[in-house]
């Protein structure tokens, strides 16, 4: 029976005390994934214009960076690079001295703890700035971009990732990876994939980060229209049926309805990356004045908790995790 007009919500609000026995939703740094960008040639770090607070890395700066971030109890890290030199097809990404390699073996040897996840994509390798090579017309040639994805996938196992995240959009890459790293004896190497990967303006920030913005066009053409929430459950079934271990939603303060939509339909665990242009536009307000860091940026990452997400991928982490 409800109590209907004699309800008194507010009783269970009185204290902090109060409040807390009866929070329904949690989060701590162990839910947190943080994302580091590595630049080859790079000497201890360098900052970000457009994200407030967040450097690149060289790769004498990792190590220490990675002790910190496992001192905070952070629950891992997601590898981003930026190499040396780029070509037609990407194969940065798949050199075994390439920088996220490096870095993810100094990562490992600092802090074993860490959950060092490698982000798999073609666009931070490429000339032309899309996330595989291209084919006829200058769109992206799926069926070629694979095997390279495949390859790249291997080499960042090889060098200590402990999870492999395809996010180039590619139809068919979760069971190319998976063939290729059970092939290579990395069964137990775990795929996150981002399987709802949304064609997103909010990325903006990041391709400054990862000097990854295409040379021409746009990313639609793989990437989801941000209007179909149903395609993103397909999207997600492809990826399960070829062996995903975890899926993604991304972006996620926008896409929340998503990552609930996500979360009951499938009981594996649902990642969310709360990506570089939410970061920097709640950043921009904090720094004006206009908002309260510690109020808004826990309601930001409690609300993609409280939609359903398992993991967060976040800038935030660092700085949340060290004030909590
Ligand atoms: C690479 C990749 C992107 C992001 C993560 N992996 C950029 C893109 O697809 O253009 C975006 C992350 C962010 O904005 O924080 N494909």
């Amino acid at each position: 029976m409800e109590l209907g007009q004699f309800a008194r919500h507010r009783r269970l609000r009185s204290t902090e005390a109060m409040r807390r026995l009866v929070r329904e939703t949690e989060l701590t740094p162990a839910h947190l994934v943080y994302p580091l960008f590595v630049e080859a040639g790079l000497h201890g770090r360098s900052p970000i214009a457009s994200m407030p607070r967040q450097d690149r890395l060289g790769l004498d700066a990792v190590a220490e960076e990675a002790k910190h971030l496992a001192k905070l109890g952070i629950g891992g890290v997601m590898l981003f690079g930026l190499p040396e030199s780029k070509d037609e097809i990407g194969s940065g990404a798949w050199a075994e001295n390439g920088v996220v390699q490096e870095a993810a073996r100094r990562i490992k040897d600092a802090a074993p703890e860490l959950v060092v996840i490698g982000d798999v994509c073609l666009c931070e390798y490429t000339t032309h700035g899309h996330c595989g090579p291209l084919g006829r017309g200058g769109t992206v040639d799926n069926d070629a971009a694979l095997p390279l994805l495949a390859r790249t996938a291997v080499s960042l196992a090889a060098a200590g990732c402990d999870v492999v995240a395809p996010s180039d959009m590619m139809d068919g890459r979760v069971l190319a990876i998976r063939r290729a790293l059970d092939e290579a004896g990395f069964t137990a190497t775990p795929i996150l994939s981002y399987a709802a990967k949304f064609a997103s303006g909010f990325y903006g920030p990041f391709r400054e980060a990862a000097d990854s913005a295409p040379a021409f066009g746009d990313r639609r053409g793989y990437q989801m229209d941000p209007a179909n929430a149903r395609m993103a459950l397909s999207e997600v079934v492809a990826d399960l049926e070829q062996g995903a271990d975890m899926v993604m939603v991304k972006p996620a303060l926008p896409y929340l309805d998503v990552i609930r939509a996500v979360r009951e339909m499938t009981k594996v665990p649902v990642a969310a990356y709360n990506v570089s242009g939410e970061y920097s536009m709640l950043m921009a307000a904090i720094e004006r004045g206009w908002l309260d860091a510690d109020r808004v940026i826990d309601e930001a990452l409690i609300g993609i908790r409280r939609a359903g997400a398992d993991i967060i991928i976040t800038y935030h982490a660092r700085e949340w995790a060290a004030r909590r």
